[in-house]
């Protein structure tokens, strides 16, 4: 299974996939794209020898022409699966029906809940005991598709945001390299009603 990984960021979701498959065969990760140059992640792929590309999403002037261009840089790479590991942009209806059934999210939430940006303060103010990450498909809509796995970590006494995300980013670097590996074993497939693993209904 050929991936593309889309970054914007550290990637240190991105380090947990390239140090998970690094030496397996049945998934390659093809291309990193990332739409900051300066972004780490970038640094993470060049050391582990894999091929990057910067799209600049500033350099455009319209979503779909942006959305074109990310478009062109991954199946250039033909990829079975896209990958977003911190990738902070909103991705057009076109791209993401291009992509349908072949393209996965990880939200630092246990979704529904907190969908959108500033998950761990919002699961504090809320009072949350537990709080968590989804990965999913991606639909058209933003943070909403079908999940495939969530894991959960406790919500302490006197924590703060970044103390919860360093929590939630532990079990992120667990679950999203077994989705790849679901899915690049052929167990997970997205449906119209959900999502399947090896046929039972999630
Ligand atoms: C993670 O918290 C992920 O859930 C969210 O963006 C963050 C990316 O972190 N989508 P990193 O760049 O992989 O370290």
């Amino acid at each position: 299974c050929r991936i593309a990984v889309l970054i914007s960021g550290n990637g240190s979701n991105l380090q947990a996939l390239i140090d998970r498959f690094q030496n397996e065969q049945h998934v390659q990760i093809a291309v990193v794209v990332s739409n900051k140059a300066d972004a780490f992640g970038l640094e993470r792929a060049r050391r582990a020898g894999i091929p990057t590309k910067v799209v600049p999403n500033r350099s455009f002037d319209t979503r779909e022409a942006f959305d074109a261009a990310l478009m062109a840089a991954i199946d250039q790479h033909e990829v079975n699966l896209v990958v977003l590991a911190g990738f902070m942009r909103i991705l057009t209806p076109g791209f993401v029906q291009h992509y349908s059934g072949r393209m996965l999210n990880i939200h630092p939430s246990l979704l529904p809940k907190y969908q959108g940006l500033n998950t761990h303060q919002r699961a504090l103010d809320a009072g949350d005991k537990v709080h968590g990450v989804t990965v999913h498909f991606v639909t058209e809509e933003l943070d909403g598709g079908p999940p495939v796995l969530q894991a959960t970590v406790p919500v302490l006494e006197k924590d703060t945001a970044d103390a919860l995300a360093e929590r939630v980013h532990v079990q992120e670097h667990l679950i999203y390299p077994l989705a790849v590996d679901w899915f690049a074993r052929g167990r997970l497939a997205m449906r119209d009603d959900g999502c399947t693993l090896d046929g039972t209904l999630l």
